[in-house]
Order: structure tokens, then C-alpha cells, then sequence
């Protein structure tokens, strides 16, 4: 890690040569995590993950697949481990390289500071967040109507997992906007308490299209808590791909519906740009035939996913290779982890002694 922190003047091990301070160039640094919780869809992806992608070539990224979020609403014990998986191989089949990424659980210290931060951050605050509210009612209905002390508490893990890397941009849907508001209070109470700006304060970053809708129902946004019909599965096969877009919403009373807005921006998003431009001149001048646009949209994305299947499927050939390589970033990004959390220790008063 020390070498791609450097700038290009050095190649090859650096750490026994003397670089003098004027050369080092440090490359801002990218953290996201989505949570193992099933299916990778087309709100995930054109909302955040492509970000990831297209980041990695120019940042130092570390990316996470957050297995203690998603045992915050009521899960499968038995699942959990292969959804987490299963969920690396979709992550590498859209082009995050395996050095970027790591598992939450691998990395412990994400908990050990989210205890640190829950005295950094406001209960009246976290019990604003629009999620918990969200995700309590739907846990509440669910059939234990249980709601766990770790849903409540899920955003100051959040903020641990972002601000333990000294993340300078995190690249989510709109959906974390009020999340990372928090992450950024909880820094700035910690830095005050200190007398030092030691956290970075992360910026938000979003894709052109941050909030893509359901198709199904293009007021509420693509989700796979609503149900299949409300999300589009990146690996789904072209026929199923074809069938959702061709059942797509369209009608309403407005001049251009929300529907015809959002795959227009799915459109968009895969690429076709010149298409779009002249797709939603015809539908401002009432000209546009909502089946044709279906099926221009309906290819792009068929497009785009049978390159993910492809890529998944020789990804699953060497499985046991991949997830090893996956063990072994997870343990070369803890030690990033384990450094933030010693000298955390140290400026709050806790003790920090190696064994
Ligand atoms: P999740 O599947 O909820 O863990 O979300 C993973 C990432 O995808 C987060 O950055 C979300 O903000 C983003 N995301 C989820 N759904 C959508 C959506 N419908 N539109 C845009 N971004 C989304
Ligand atoms: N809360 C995010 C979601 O629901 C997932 C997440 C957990 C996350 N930790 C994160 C996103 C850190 C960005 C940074 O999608």
C-alpha cells in the first residue's frame, strides 16, 4: 500500500529508499460498501457501483462488502456467508478490481470503532435517519415484528467504515445523502473533542443518474426490498431483462411521465447519449412511441448484462483462486483499519497496548 501512495517519480519498493517529502504525491482516497442482502441491480449499479469502477484508475479505492449491515434487519443465518460471496464474484463481473475490494467482517475494526463513535454521535441525530424509519416499519411488519438495537444503530457503522480508511469521496446513491451528513458530524465532534483534525471530512459523490426508479412503479426508487418486480437484476437473463422494460410504466397525466423519464435516464446511463438526446426531443414533441423506446432501452441493457454473465461465469471457473485473492486484500486493507484504530486509541484516552 505505501508504494501506490506515491507519486510516479519512484517505481518498485520505495519503503527502503528515502523519498524526500516534496515527492510524495498522495492519491485521494474512495471508500463505498453495499451490503450482501441479495440480488445486484441496475439502482445499484448505474447509482453508485459504476462510480466505483471508473474511480480506480485515477484514486486509491477500497471497497466493501458489509456483512455486519446486513445482519441488522431479520436475515438467514444460513445464507448470509454465500450471499456475501456471491456478491464479491457480481462486484468483480462489473469490473471492481480484487486488490479494491474487501469484506467487512474480515476487517473487525470496523466494529471496535463504530463502539468508539457511538459516544460521537447524537441519538437524536441517528434517530432522524429516514432508513431506520424506513426499514423499521417494513422489519416491524415483518413476521417477528422485531426491530434490532443494530438497525437503530447501522449509520454509525456506516461512518466507521468510511471514516477508518480517511475516505476523501464516497461513491453512493442519493439514498445515503442523510447518512453521510452524519458520518461528517460525527468527524468534526471527534476532531473538536480531540483538538485536531485528524478525520478527514468525505465528500458525497454521485453518478449523473444518483436515484433510478422502478420500473414497475417509477414514483418509489429501484429496490429490492419491494419485491422482484421493483428491481432489475444485473445478471438477469435477456428475456427477463426484455419483459420488465416491455411492462414498464409509462402513462400519466404529466407532459413527460416519470416513467418515460427514468428509462430514458437508463438509457443514458448505459452509454447512449446521441439516442437519448433524440429520444427525448420526439417525446417533447409528442412524437415518441413509448414501445420503441422499450426496446431501445431494453438492448442497451441486455447488452451490458450479458458482458456481466460472461464475466461472471469465467470468474466462477477458478472460484476458489478468486476468493482467496479476495482474503488476501481483505487482510492487506485491514492493515489501513488497524493503523486508524491504534491511533484513534491513543487520542481518546483508551489503551493501546500490541500483544
Ligand atoms: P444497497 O443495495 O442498499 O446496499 O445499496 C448499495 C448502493 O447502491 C448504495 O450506494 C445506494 O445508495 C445505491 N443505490 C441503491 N438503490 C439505488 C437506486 N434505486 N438508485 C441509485 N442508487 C441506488
Ligand atoms: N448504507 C449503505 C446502503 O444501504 C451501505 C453502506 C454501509 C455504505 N457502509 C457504507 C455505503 C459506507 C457507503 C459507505 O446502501
Amino acid at each position: 500500500m505505501p508504494d501506490s501512495k506515491l507519486g510516479i517519480f519512484f517505481l518498485g519498493n520505495t519503503n527502503r529508499i528515502f523519498v524526500p517529502q516534496f515527492f510524495k504525491m498522495s492519491k485521494k482516497r474512495v471508500l463505498s460498501c453495499i451490503q450482501p442482502t441479495g440480488d445486484m441491480h441496475y439502482g445499484n449499479y448505474f447509482g453508485a457501483v459504476k462510480n466505483w469502477v471508473d474511480m480506480q484508475s485515477e484514486l486509491e479505492c477500497f471497497y466493501g462488502v458489509v456483512d455486519y449491515h446486513a445482519m441488522t434487519m431479520p436475515y438467514n443465518v444460513k445464507k448470509l456467508r454465500n450471499n456475501t460471496w456471491d456478491l464479491i464474484f457480481n462486484l468483480l463481473a462489473v469490473g471492481v478490481e480484487p486488490e479494491n475490494l474487501f469484506i467487512q467482517s474480515l476487517v473487525p475494526e470496523h466494529a471496535e470503532l463504530g463502539w468508539i463513535f457511538n459516544n460521537f454521535a447524537a441519538m437524536g441525530r441517528v434517530e432522524n435517519m429516514t432508513q431506520f424509519k424506513d426499514k423499521s416499519l417494513q422489519s416491524k411488519s415483518g413476521k417477528e415484528g422485531f426491530i434490532s438495537v443494530g438497525l437503530f444503530d447501522y449509520p454509525v457503522l456506516q461512518a466507521a467504515d468510511i471514516l477508518i480508511y480517511k475516505a476523501d469521496f464516497v461513491p453512493v446513491g442519493k439514498d445515503q445523502s442523510q447518512h453521510l451528513e452524519l458520518t461528517r458530524e460525527i468527524a468534526q465532534r471527534f476532531n473538536n473533542q480531540v483538538g485536531k483534525e485528524y478525520f478527514v471530512l468525505p465528500e458525497t459523490k454521485y453518478t449523473a443518474t444518483p436515484k433510478i426508479m422502478s420500473t414497475a412503479d417509477p414514483l418509489r426508487k429501484m429496490s429490492k426490498s419491494a419485491g422482484e418486480k421493483h428491481y432489475i437484476n444485473v445478471f438477469a437473463d435477456d428475456q427477463r431483462i426484455r419483459k420488465q422494460i416491455k411492462s414498464a410504466v409509462t402513462s400519466s397525466e404529466e407532459k413527460m411521465s416519470a416513467g418515460v423519464k427514468n428509462l430514458l435516464e437508463l438509457l443514458s446511463a448505459c452509454g447512449h447519449h446521441d439516442q437519448t438526446k433524440e429520444l427525448t426531443q420526439a417525446e417533447m414533441e409528442g412524437t415518441l412511441r413509448y414501445a420503441d423506446l422499450k426496446e431501445v432501452v431494453a438492448d442497451a441493457l441486455i447488452e451490458k448484462s450479458s458482458a456481466f454473465r460472461a464475466k461472471r461465469e469465467e470468474l466462477l471457473e477458478n472460484k476458489k483462486a478468486v476468493k482467496d485473492q479476495i482474503k488476501v486484500s481483505s487482510m492487506r486493507i485491514r492493515k489501513v483499519a488497524q493503523q486508524t484504530v491504534s491511533e484513534v486509541k491513543e487520542l481518546v484516552g483508551l489503551l493501546n497496548v500490541k500483544f
